[in-house]
């Protein structure tokens, strides 16, 4: 570092109170700015990239990443502001528009048509009901038999559950289902209960029975979300967490790829 790096870093240090410049001074691995509304934040957050680029980081090497869009776009206008126009190239995004953004442009790495789509909600309603008329034998989610679609809502949010998870394939779905507390460790440790309280046989029976029928609902679930995967892949479409799995996925498998990002 030049003495006249020293200098601008020290400048920008100047301004910051304590906690905000154990952020800036700290540039290499992770850091957690957790402040109230209004207090400085982004300013922060501002000054670290400022810091980071005296350090000879360079700018369109740098990938700032918010939930929303109202905070990604904040995130630009003080950027304009802030940082001089040489250095404001800096990559900022919403995590879903990252991950759109890479699957745009590797498509074919990533083994999806380049023509891949958002679903419109209007869509995947249709699909969804699709699946419903299709798989006649459920008997947790289509029990009502007066209206069908009446377990739409729960699907719909259950298949959102299993994709926020990543449960993607049966394999997972059984290991979360060995290893989740409130399932197959429960049952085993009810049934040791039970053996040792004959008197209470029937009520600890009685609990058991309703997890495993919990059980069966999820893999009940499992049928419809993969019917659903089938359909929107075959149509052409993805949707909001499918966007963030696939990217997360491929950064797991795939070292060389996520390097070239
Ligand atoms: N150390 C500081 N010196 C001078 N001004 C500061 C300092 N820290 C924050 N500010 C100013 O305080 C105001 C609020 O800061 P900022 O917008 O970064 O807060 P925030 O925590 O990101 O807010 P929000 O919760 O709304 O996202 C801004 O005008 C910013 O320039
Ligand atoms: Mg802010």
């Amino acid at each position: 570092m030049t003495v006249n790096t020293v200098r601008e870093i020290d400048k920008i240090l100047e301004k910051l109170n304590n906690e905000q410049k154990k952020c800036v001074e700290n540039l290499d691995g992770k850091f957690l700015v957790l402040a109230g509304p209004g207090t400085g934040k982004t300013y922060t957050v501002i000054k670290r990239l400022q810091a980071m680029i005296l350090k000879g980081v360079e700018p369109e090497r740098i990938l700032c990443m918010t939930y929303s869009r109202a905070g990604a776009d904040e995130m630009k206008k003080r950027v304009l502001e802030e940082l001089d126009e040489n250095n404001n190239n800096i990559e900022i995004h919403t995590f879903h528009s990252f991950c759109n953004k890479i699957i745009g442009e590797y498509a074919e790495e990533l083994d999806v048509s380049s023509n891949i789509q958002l679903i419109p909600d209007s869509i995947k309603r249709a699909l969804l009901k699709d699946c419903i008329d299709e798989i006649d034998d459920a008997q947790y989610y289509k029990s009502d038999k007066a209206n069908k679609y009446s377990c739409f809502d729960s699907i719909s949010t259950g298949i959102e559950y299993l994709k926020k998870y990543r449960i993607n394939s049966l394999k997972k779905l059984e290991e979360n289902i060995n290893s989740d507390n409130d399932w197959i460790p429960a049952i085993k440790e009810l049934e040791n209960e039970r053996d040792f309280k004959p008197n209470k046989r029937k009520d600890y029976e009685a609990h058991i029975q309703k997890i495993k029928d919990k059980i069966s609902k999820v893999k009940e679930l499992y049928r419809f979300y993969e019917l659903y995967k089938e359909k929107m892949e075959y149509e052409g479409y993805i949707d909001y967490d499918d966007m963030i799995n696939y990217i997360l996925e491929k950064f797991e498998i795939d070292p060389v790829f996520t390097q070239k990002i």
